[in-house]
């Protein structure tokens, strides 16, 4: 039985063994108290030591750290903690862990941890994150099941650069000390393993189009990986990406499945992750005692979480949105670091702005100017925008990106050819505008960025297991 069975049970003297890492051991000769945990829950359970059940050689194995197992009887607990322990009988330990274990009961920095990530899942704080990312996963696959999406496994290997910011690592077998050359000293890719210049996805979208132009609503939900040189707390090389693709779906519909899929995902955390959010709300305030009241966030973490499951997001267009940031007093003030005009890509500083200061809620923005978004987006009346939406959250500024897609083969054609794609290089996704086009709408939901706005992080390498940035790929 896992610790979080057995903290359920009714305690009748029942044998229960507890395997698990001890967190903490205290007391003296006469009665000792063992903290375990296995990762099931953020509780421990206690095991208690009475005079010399166990022996002394036995007993000194048992440090922070180690693993062991306890096998004793479930009573009720006297102490006030927790309503049931084990009365120690029996004690195997599995592995020691001596002084030297860096996981020793007292707050460690992030930056700490990060270095000891191979360890971090054996404290409360990773416990939690990593069980809630858990939850939030299994949430997204039975929002999209329940409504009928089918999940589509697309490529990690490409050779089309799917958001066309040329921001992809190459995968290649060539000898990269003596590549083949071509006659006109280029890299002959011809020869390499799959016989032309191939990359890691940076999206799954245009292959999940093609799928959803014929299965009509698909989603993915997979790793993408992304060459760009941010360091920031919200961009990973390596990260998860859900998109969505629904056939006959227009930019509105998209915006609602968006608003509602997030919701959705959010509600399922509260309900079903309580015990984890209360320890990270709980962390979350005691970190930010040392912030200044300004800094401070307005509402506790599972307020927040509530606050964005119970009220609506904001709809309005990029056009009106550098409205309001040009009438701002921090605009006036040139408290903003980057420019406001209309035309700009919008910097994460006008973004928190918008939804932190402004709105104070959720905000999805439409309608951007054409250059600033890829290809594939369905082209304006006006010639100037794009069916584009973001859904910019607080604390993190952009966490789904998406579009109504263009439909029009010509116009399609046009832009690929305008923004410097050979058209030959994706004849397949162009052909699906020939054969049976459809409207159709979809969005990526960066997977880490909802992670880090459920538990509250602050950056997000912290809510992945193994962190890919630049510079960074230990583990
Ligand atoms: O806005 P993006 O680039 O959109 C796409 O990739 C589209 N193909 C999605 C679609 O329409 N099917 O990325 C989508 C989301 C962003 O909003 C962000 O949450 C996340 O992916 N994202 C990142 N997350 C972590 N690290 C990075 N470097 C990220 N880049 C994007
Ligand atoms: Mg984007």
């Amino acid at each position: 039985m896992q610790i979080k069975e057995i903290l359920t049970q009714t305690p009748v003297q029942q044998e229960v063994t507890v395997k698990g890492w001890v967190r903490t051991k205290r007391g003296q000769a006469a009665v000792t108290f063992i903290a375990i945990n296995d990762g099931s829950t953020i509780h421990n359970i206690q095991a208690v030591v009475e005079g010399n059940t166990i022996n002394e050689e036995t007993l000194k194995l048992v440090t922070t750290g180690a693993c062991v197992a306890i096998t004793g009887k479930l009573i009720a607990s006297v102490g006030s903690g927790q309503a049931v322990e084990v009365q120690a009988e029996k004690i195997e330990v599995y592995g020691t862990a001596d002084e030297t274990f860096p996981m020793q009961p007292k707050r460690h920095s992030m930056e700490f941890l990060r270095e000891k990530a191979h360890l971090r899942f054996r404290t409360n704080t990773f416990g939690a994150v990593f069980r809630i990312r858990h939850a939030l996963a299994f949430a997204i696959h039975k929002y999209f099941n329940d409504k009928g999406f089918f999940y589509l496994h697309t490529p990690i290997i490409t050779a089309s650069d799917a958001e066309g910011a040329g921001e992809m690592f190459h995968v290649t077998t060539l000898d990269i000390k003596n590549p083949p050359k071509t006659e006109t000293g280029d890299i002959d890719y011809k020869e390499d393993f799959f016989g032309r210049e191939t990359s890691l996805t940076v999206s799954g979208q245009l292959e999940g189009e093609l799928g959803a132009l014929a299965l009509s609503k698909i989603y993915t939900f997979g790793p993408t990986f992304r060459a760009e040189n941010s360091n920031t707390t919200r961009h990973l090389a390596e990260f998860w990406m859900i998109e969505p693709e629904v056939a006959f779906y227009e930019l509105e519909d998209n915006m609602t499945l968006a608003e509602d899929f997030v919701q959705n995902v959010i509600q399922y955390a509260l309900e079903n992750c309580a015990d984890d959010l209360a320890f990270l709300e709980k962390r979350l305030l005691e970190e930010e005692k040392n912030k200044p009241q300004n800094e401070r966030s307005p509402m506790s973490l599972i307020e927040k979480l509530r606050f964005v499951v119970d009220n609506q997001f904001e709809r309005l267009t990029y056009t009106e949105a550098i409205d309001i940031l040009l009438k701002s007093k921090a605009h006036k003030e040139k408290k903003f670091q980057y420019p406001v005009e209309w035309g700009i890509d919008l910097q994460s500083e006008h973004e928190r702005y918008l939804v932190e200061k402004h709105f104070k809620k959720p905000v999805i923005l439409t309608n951007y100017p054409r250059e600033i978004k890829a290809f594939y987006m369905k082209q304006d009346a006006d010639g100037k925008t794009v069916r584009a939406m973001d859904v910019l959250f607080p604390g993190i500024g952009e966490i789904i990106g998406g579009s109504q897609r263009e439909d029009d083969y010509e116009k399609l054609v046009t832009r690929v050819k305008e923004v410097g794609i050979d058209p030959e290089n994706i004849w397949w996704y162009l052909e699906t505008r020939k054969f049976g086009s459809a409207p159709h709408a979809g969005f990526g939901l960066g997977f880490e960025r909802l992670v880090l706005f459920v538990t509250g992080m602050t950056n997000i390498r912290d809510v992945i297991a193994f962190p890919r940035t630049p510079k960074s790929a230990e583990f």
